[in-house]
């Protein structure tokens, strides 16, 4: 039986050769860097047993009814699955295949790239050397905040967490604490202190989400959480852009009740160019490049076809989410 797959998206050749020499499949590919629409990717899955996507593909209901019944396997290339209706697929007996561990390096730098240019200010220089502004050296100019015996505080310190707060730590930061369901044995190796959060918001220099995107986390940063945060703290965001509530992070960031904000993950993604949040010099937004090198796109885009076979063939999987 030749068994059918609908891969959302053109990705990195390393997957696609995986899957071309498995050799199992009848594979139907939208072939673009553009998201596949609504309806081609209703028309894409119907009838498949394997459907590799993207985190900006959401995977409803309506989506599996679409695919029927043949549906074994969903392979995501991505670590968060909150654009997966868990429940639906879970109750279906559908297994799904994710990217846990692969990009936590890269992601965690990217964190940390993103906190250092948002802190000093760097997209902000660069633009004034662009545009002139850049009359002589002035002791009062484009000045920022240093992590060097500051506090950080890491809002979930899962496998990403732990790796950003293992990076921060060698710049002299003096505290680090973090929150989350429970307090975690790992954190004794960055001397992290498992606090509230409200004790964390208010005390933290640099605040860093790093949760997955839950009903518990769904707009946890709102304007409560920003009137906490103290007028001299960053707030830096690489998990999913629905954590905050963006209009609140807009008022707390132009009325200087924080410093400054870097976020790799808005809502909606794209964020539109007229968006308020854009005209904020204290605002640094990337367009989610968290796991963005090649080698761990590559490698990301290895596992998922690897996931994707073992779901396909009822095999162990490189890595199975667990439901
Ligand atoms: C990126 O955001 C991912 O979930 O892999
Ligand atoms: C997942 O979100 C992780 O921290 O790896």
């Amino acid at each position: 039986q030749i068994l059918k797959v609908f891969v959302t998206r053109r990705i990195p050749q390393e997957g696609m050769k995986i899957l071309q020499k498995a050799g199992l499949c009848n594979l139907s590919v939208w072939d673009s860097d553009e998201p596949v629409p609504r309806a081609e990717l209703l028309k894409g899955v119907a009838g498949a047993h394997g459907i590799l996507c993207l985190l900006s593909d959401k995977i409803d209901t309506e989506v599996l009814d679409a695919a029927g019944p043949n549906l074994k396997v969903i392979s995501t290339l991505s670590v968060g699955f909150d654009h997966l209706a868990i429940d639906e697929i879970k109750k279906r007996g559908i297994r799904v295949g994710y990217t846990p561990d692969v990009l936590t390096d890269a992601t965690a730098e990217l964190t940390v790239a993103l906190l250092l240019a948002t802190a000093r200010r760097l997209p902000e220089g660069v633009e004034e050397v662009k545009n002139g502004g850049w009359s002589t050296w002035k002791p009062l100019w484009l000045c920022g905040y240093g992590l060097s015996g500051s506090t950080v505080g890491v809002i979930g310190l899962g496998r990403i967490g732990l790796a950003i707060a293992r990076r921060l730590k060698p710049f002299g930061v003096k505290r680090l604490l973090y929150t989350g369901r429970q307090s975690k044995p790992q954190a004794q190796e960055v001397d992290g202190e498992y606090v509230p959060l409200d004790t964390l918001v208010s005390e933290s220099d640099f605040v860093v989400v790093s949760c997955s995107l839950t009903p518990d986390t769904q707009g946890l940063c709102d304007k409560t959480f920003f009137s906490k945060m103290k007028k001299t703290s960053i707030f830096i965001n690489t998990s999913r852009g629905a954590v905050v509530n963006q209009e609140d992070l807009f008022e707390a960031l132009s009325s200087g009740q924080i410093a400054a904000a870097g976020l790799d993950v808005t809502t909606p993604e794209p964020l539109p160019t007229a968006h308020p949040l854009l005209t904020l010099k204290n605002c640094v937004v990337l367009p989610h490049i968290g796991s963005a090198t090649y080698s761990t796109r590559g490698v990301m885009s290895e596992l998922t076809a690897n996931n994707l076979l073992a779901g396909l063939t009822g095999s162990e999987m490189p890595s199975e989410l667990k439901m």
